[in-house]
Parts: C-alpha cells; sequence; structure tokens
C-alpha cells in the first residue's frame, strides 16, 4: 500500500485499495468551480477563494499521481474570465506562478509532467517565465501529466485547429477526402493528451462553459455541489468510484 494511503486511512476513510480493482480514469478534467462563493460564505474577498483553491490543486494531483492517472486537466482561466474585475484578473494570473514557486519541487519529487493548453502568449511575463521554466523542469518526467487550462477557451481552440487543418490541405499534406476525426484531433491544443474519461465540475453548476468541447465528446460527467475550496481527496476518490459503476459504450451497445 502506498505510505500515503497508510498515513491517511484515518483521516480519508474511503482511500481504501479497491479502487485499484476497477478501472482508474487515464485522463481527469476538472471545472474547478465555486470559489468566489466559498469567500462570500465567509465574508472574505474572492481572491481569498482562489488562493484556497489552488491549495487544493496541490491535493488532488498528490492523489491523481498516486492512482497512476496518466493525466490531470485543470481549467485555471478561461478566454471569458478577462471579463472579471481587474484586480481579480491579476490575482487569477499570479496564482500559476505561486503554485509553481511553492511545489515544484514536489512536483518533480512526484514525477509529474507540467504541460498548458491555452494561448499563453496574453499571460503577464512573470506568470509566463515560472509556468515555462515548471514546463522545462519537468519535461523528461513519465508520470501524471498535469495540464493546466490557462486562458483557453474551446471554441477559439476549434476555429484554430480548423485553420490549421486548412493550411495543411493548402501545403499538400492531406487532401479534403482525406481530413477526418484523427486529423482535427491532432491539430487541438490538447494533442497528443486523450480524451478526458472522467469530468469532474464543483459547485453545483452543471454546464460546460466552453471547456474541451471537442474532447469531452464520450467523457463521464460528475457533477457535484461541494465549492472547490472544500473538494477534498475523499470527494475525488467519490468522483473515480462512480465513474467505475458507469458502464461506457460509445454508441455501442
Ligand atoms: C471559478 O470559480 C474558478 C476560477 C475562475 C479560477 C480557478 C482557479 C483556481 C482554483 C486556482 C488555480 C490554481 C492554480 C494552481 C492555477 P468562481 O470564481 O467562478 O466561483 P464562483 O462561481 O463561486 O464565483
Amino acid at each position: 500500500m502506498f505510505k500515503w494511503l497508510k498515513k491517511n486511512r484515518q483521516l480519508y476513510p474511503l482511500v481504501e485499495e479497491d479502487i485499484f480493482n476497477g478501472k482508474i480514469p487515464e485522463h481527469i478534467a476538472i471545472i474547478m468551480d465555486g470559489n468566489g462563493r466559498w469567500a462570500q460564505k465567509r465574508s472574505l474577498p474572492r481572491v481569498a477563494g482562489h488562493h484556497e483553491g489552488m491549495k487544493v490543486v496541490r491535493k488532488v494531483t498528490k492523489l491523481a499521481s498516486h492512482y497512476q492517472v496518466k493525466a490531470l486537466t485543470l481549467y485555471a482561466f478561461s478566454t471569458e474570465n478577462w471579463k472579471r474585475p481587474k484586480t481579480e484578473v491579476e490575482y487569477l494570473m499570479k496564482l500559476p506562478g505561486e503554485f509553481l514557486s511553492s511545489f515544484l519541487p514536489e512536483l518533480i519529487e512526484q514525477n509529474v509532467k507540467v504541460r498548458v493548453t491555452g494561448d499563453l502568449s496574453q499571460i503577464p511575463e512573470h506568470t509566463r517565465k515560472i509556468v515555462n521554466k515548471a514546463i522545462k523542469d519537468t519535461s523528461k518526467n513519465s508520470g501524471l501529466v498535469l495540464n493546466f487550462a490557462l486562458n483557453y477557451g474551446s471554441r477559439t481552440e476549434i476555429v484554430h485547429a480548423v485553420k490549421e487543418a486548412i493550411s495543411c490541405i493548402e501545403k499538400g499534406e492531406y487532401t479534403v477526402d482525406q481530413f477526418d476525426e484523427e486529423k482535427l484531433t491532432q491539430c487541438m491544443m490538447t494533442y497528443p493528451l486523450p480524451d478526458p474519461d472522467l469530468l469532474i465540475r464543483t459547485s453545483g453548476e452543471i454546464r460546460l462553459s466552453n471547456f474541451m468541447l471537442w474532447q469531452l465528446a464520450y467523457t463521464e460527467f460528475y457533477f457535484t455541489d461541494v465549492l472547490w475550496p472544500d473538494f477534498n481527496e475523499e470527494h475525488l476518490i467519490q468522483a473515480i468510484k462512480e465513474y467505475q459503476q458507469r458502464g461506457r459504450r460509445y454508441g455501442g451497445v
């Protein structure tokens, strides 16, 4: 049994070895929602919720890594989030840097590979530098891929992918007739990650909010009322257990 599981058995009674008896999702994607409401309930500024949410990122990364999940995609900032008040946007932009500055050694120790899905060119330079350094420093790691969806929007991604495919056709790399789902998948920002097996959204909202619309076609959805800063290892295990009960047929019988 993992050292971590032994140590936390009392704290998290749901942490059982039997989770290994079922299929572990290879790719988990999470819409981390409810930070603002968490803060509001405590009469704290919204950014306090985001800061607390960052600590949860550490917890779920650790557990996903222990469960040998191959990829964990976290929706950290959407292309729509620029509409938020300037101070909140500035805070959210600093968070990936703060997270990586604090936890990069731990991620390296856990053999985690950091990557980003989204347009980094609009991200403030200090954050971009830290993120790029983390990507470089973990590039040889072979464990969990920790994929931050940062300045990411699915419709923009699809438009870019289609433009790239058109350019491939114009360059003669393939013909219109040869163009298929696999070729479009290869133009997506998430490539070569496999499609998520499990999508989790916290805070009781039941929508996708422009997140991985192409990649989630056959994904199992798990919605919980728990606000992201309250989400813990036990909640993640609950979601994986529910996933293990689902019958995936991909349109077959
Ligand atoms: C949605 O909650 C959450 C976000 C827009 C930001 C998510 C970011 C984090 C959890 C921290 C990121 C950490 C790292 C390491 C990058 P909301 O603010 O919309 O909540 P509300 O719906 O209750 O207002």
